[in-house]
């Protein structure tokens, strides 16, 4: 209906996976299904920690995904050299500390120019896209222009958590507003983070914004979804 690009992120299959040090459930494999039901890209986070994805899943995704290959990171050498290495279709920089439970806020980039424009020279020389995660402010749109990035992802992140419906509103207001300015600054323009099945709507309505990542949503969904028949399956074996 809405034509959007739907990157989905299977950090969580691994969270799960790396829960037991198993080989299941395989984000790799969860990749492929995805793609199987229409995903359009894949988005994986290859935390500094390797909470969740690690390296080996980089890479078979990297020989494995049909779509696009999605990489989030945080804006340090270590990632880089990784990123240059695999070559991603696309790179999304991220902030990132090790405490957080997951990306909290959005990269300040008006703060760091000149270093990030450095990295954005460098994952465009090896032929990787570069998205900016950010919040959705003028400043920071401005500078992720300013340092050559090709796109912007707006963290969702404050428009999901909203306690009240004016707040909501104001934080709806703010993304369209910064999906508009992306797009007039010639940027291509994403959002993400805490999109579920009960708010995703308006964003996906926003004209100006050509991709969502989602991620936490879609696996819980998936446990919903599958849990009847994974325990009729064991019920099989058992009883
Ligand atoms: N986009 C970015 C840049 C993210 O860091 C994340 C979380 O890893 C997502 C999208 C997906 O967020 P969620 O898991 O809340 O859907």
């Amino acid at each position: 209906m809405f034509g959007k690009r739907l990157g989905v992120n299977v950090d969580h299959a691994a969270t799960i996976r790396n829960a037991r040090d198993t080989m299941y459930p395989d984000p790799v494999f969860v990749a492929m299904l995805a793609e199987r039901a229409g995903a359009h890209q894949i988005t994986i986070h290859l935390r500094e920690d390797r909470r969740h994805i690690v390296d080996r899943d980089l890479q078979l995704m990297r020989e494995t995904v049909q779509t696009l290959l999605n990489l989030e990171m945080a804006a340090t050498d270590e990632m880089v050299g990784i990123a240059v290495e695999i070559g991603p279709d696309r790179v999304t920089l991220v902030p990132e500390r090790r405490e957080e439970r997951t990306t909290e806020g959005g990269l300040d980039v008006a703060g760091q120019q000149v270093r990030l424009k450095a990295i954005v020279a460098a994952l465009q020389k090896a032929g990787i896209a570069v998205s900016m995660f950010i919040e959705p402010a003028a400043k920071q749109i401005r500078a992720s222009h300013e340092v050559g990035a090709d796109a912007i992802e707006l963290h969702t992140g404050r428009y999901c958590d909203a306690t009240t419906e004016d707040e909501r509103n104001l934080e709806f207001e703010a993304i369209e507003e910064a999906a508009r300015l992306g797009v007039e600054m010639g940027l291509e323009v994403a959002a993400g983070h805490g999109l579920d099945y009960s708010n995703v709507g308006p964003i996906a309505a926003i004209e100006e914004i050509e991709e969502l990542n989602i991620g936490h949503s879609i696996i819980a969904r998936a446990i919903l979804r599958g849990i009847e028949e994974a325990v009729e399956e064991m019920l099989q074996l058992t009883s």
